[in-house]
């Protein structure tokens, strides 16, 4: 990850998040932190619903507030779950849409409730993107 982004932060404003998920159900509370390309952090948490299956991830919460906000540009991404003893990575869903707007080498560090974390890229996490060349980022 290029030295410019602020990891640490990124993850601590995760960590902050994470504190307000509403998860109910899973007790799995998960918080992002985007880091948005005009310097600007915006935070997403998971959201539970009693039907389950509109249960919505901190990421997609994450990349839709910065969205609605008129940001659609990213420079790296954090994720904490403060209830797992293993850093928590962003599942299928999240990972088909955070790629709608970043490119392949876009940092994404994931954490669970310890100090260890993962830092990986958008391509790591998501290769052999089949629908990538209809993507404006590659
Ligand atoms: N969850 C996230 O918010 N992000 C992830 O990366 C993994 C899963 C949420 C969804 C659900 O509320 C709970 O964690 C258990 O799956």
């Amino acid at each position: 990850m290029s030295s410019n982004v602020p990891v640490t932060d990124l993850i601590e404003k995760a960590r902050k998040a994470a504190e307000l998920a509403y998860a109910p159900y899973s007790r799995f509370r998960v918080g992002a932190a985007l880091l948005c390309k005009d310097g600007s952090i915006v935070t997403g948490i998971n959201i539970e619903n009693r039907s389950f299956g509109l249960t919505v991830c901190a990421e997609r919460v994450a990349v839709f507030t910065a969205l609605a906000q008129g940001k659609q540009e990213f420079s790296a991404l954090a994720v904490v779950c403060l209830d797992a003893n293993y850093p928590v990575s962003p599942c299928g869903a999240c990972r088909q849409v955070i790629s709608e707007f970043v490119s392949k080498d876009f940092p994404i560090v994931f954490a669970g409730g310890t100090g260890d974390f993962v830092t990986t890229s958008m391509e790591t996490l998501y290769p052999y993107d089949a629908l990538h060349e209809l993507g404006k980022n590659g």
